[in-house]
């Protein structure tokens, strides 16, 4: 294995394999989620493996010949999935059933055997494509809630090296989870891994009372969970963004181009801003329920603001997420139809994903950016907005309690989305707060943002599981 310079000794003992169900891009250009983002930072800066998903179908599907991208210190491999495959585990058991199960949305859940049998089998097909790759000496990190049996199916077929998994997005109250039918198997599968990471302290808590009052476990000390014969550490660990390089992008030419664009586009108006991709857990038409209040309830801000709202699509052929988009554009429609005159126009909205460099110079034109997903692992763009202003005249975050943010960025406005009047006079107060007010709270969360990077996070999970458990047990559950 190569070594990269300046590696702690740590980082030397072992090669970072990392398995994701989207893999890519390393470069930060592209239109990737929070998952990616912060994956091809930490792998950027150690080197490695990355498997997973080419995001192609195929007949051959995961027994299709693995594609193979070699960008300086890092492989990407991949391989396809057939159509049944996409639809069993990603469209069907990944996001209509784990996804609004994990973010407290049981009303949304949709189970179904067929899924739920393709999911494991996908899971286990990856980590039998997986071991022509990997050898005992790899740690191993598992991403995410689409390999939740990853790892169990790894130590089945042998594997005894480090393995890690980290779930990026959140973990729902036990009472809540327990409504799966396989939720204690995918608990016991989860005991395979050595180490296993959370965003944020609730959803650690969550999982741990899952094993407590589910699965007869006990607690210990130091974050372990111990349930029958698996003693295993559930910890912590915030993900973070490349904020040096964020901050770069905010002051590129592409990035002033686009903020130029969006003052010249909205003229004298103060811009609000949004950036998810488009999913009922970001709580959209809340926050536009809230502006359409901003509007009624302070009626002298119209005119004089503009909603500039990114909400790529994502997930289209999941019905929800039709639904939801129809629910939006009405939504955004009626508030248009309702204030807008013939020089101005309240909401704007894109569904085209923009690069990178474009969202910087959009969030360091804002002057407030709403942040109000209704329940969210982390959520990256509250960091990035973060990272992207200029001192001189920072906007203001308006943060949703139910973001994982919400824990590290607690100098933002926090709101609970579900709460129309208290978002409308979050966004009146965030649009009439004084430069030194702004710059305060700013200064405050920068100094986080660029504390716990995406690389500070990387390298703390790491060093947990290298230190994890005792020596490699290769035991299944
Ligand atoms: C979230 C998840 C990621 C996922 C991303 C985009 O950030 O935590 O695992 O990749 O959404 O969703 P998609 O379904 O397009 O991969």
């Amino acid at each position: 294995m190569q070594e990269k310079e300046g590696n702690t000794p740590m980082e030397r003992e072992s090669r970072l394999v990392v398995v994701s169900n989207r893999v890519g891009p390393l470069s930060d250009e592209g239109k990737a989620g929070g998952l990616a983002v912060g994956l091809a930072d930490a792998l950027r800066r150690r080197g490695g493996l990355w498997f997973g998903w080419s995001g192609e179908t195929s007949e051959a599907g995961t027994t299709s010949e693995a594609k193979t991208e070699v960008e300086g210190d890092v492989s990407l491999v991949t391989i396809d999935m057939t159509e049944p495959q996409v639809a069993g585990f990603y469209l069907g058991y990944a996001n209509r059933s784990l996804w609004p199960l994990l973010h407290y949305r049981l009303d949304l859940v949709r189970f179904d055997r067929e899924s739920e049998r393709m999911y494991r089998d996908v899971n286990r097909e990856f980590a039998r494509r997986l071991m022509e790759h990997i050898s005992d000496e790899d740690l191993v990190w598992v991403h995410d809630y689409h390999f939740f049996f990853l790892g169990d199916e790894l130590r089945k077929l042998g594997f005894r090296g480090r393995l890690g998994f980290f779930l990026h997005i959140p973990f729902s109250p036990p009472e809540m989870f327990a409504a799966l039918p396989a939720a204690n198997d995918m608990v016991h599968a989860m005991l395979a891994y050595d180490l296993v990471g959370f965003q944020t302290q609730n959803d650690r808590r969550n999982f741990a009372n899952f094993c407590k009052h589910e699965l007869h476990g006990h607690k210990e000390p130091d974050d372990y969970v111990r349930v029958g014969d698996r003693h295993i550490q559930a910890k912590v660990f915030p993900i973070g963004i490349d904020a040096e390089s964020f901050a770069e992008f905010a002051a590129s030419d592409e990035a002033e181009e686009n903020a130029a664009m969006l003052r010249n586009s909205i003229g004298g108006s103060l811009p609000i801003v949004g950036v998810d991709r488009l999913d009922y857990s970001k709580g959209i038409i809340e926050r536009f329920t809230g502006f359409e209040r901003l509007l009624e309830d302070y009626p002298d801000r119209i005119g004089k603001v503009q909603f500039m709202q990114v909400a790529p699509l994502s997930r289209s052929e999941v019905e929800e997420y039709v639904d939801l988009r129809g629910e939006f554009e009405g939504l955004v429609g009626r508030i248009n139809g309702r204030f807008a005159s013939l020089e101005w126009t309240p909401v704007h909205i894109m569904t085209t994903g923009l690069s990178r460099r474009a969202l910087a110079g959009i969030y360091r034109a804002a002057r407030v950016c709403m942040v109000t997903p209704l329940r969210d692992g982390m959520n990256l763009v509250a960091k990035e907005f973060i990272a992207a202003q200029d001192e001189a005249d920072p906007g203001v975050l308006i943060l949703s309690r139910f973001a994982g943010a919400r824990a590290e960025l607690a100098e933002a406005l926090i709101v609970n989305p579900f709460a129309t009047d208290d978002v409308a006079a979050a966004l009146e107060r965030a649009l009439a707060m004084p430069l030194e007010e702004r710059q305060e709270r700013w200064r405050a969360m920068r100094d986080k943002v660029f504390a716990n990077t995406a690389a500070v996070w990387c390298r703390n999970f790491i060093e947990a599981l290298e230190k994890s458990g005792s020596a490699p047990s290769g035991k299944g559950v």
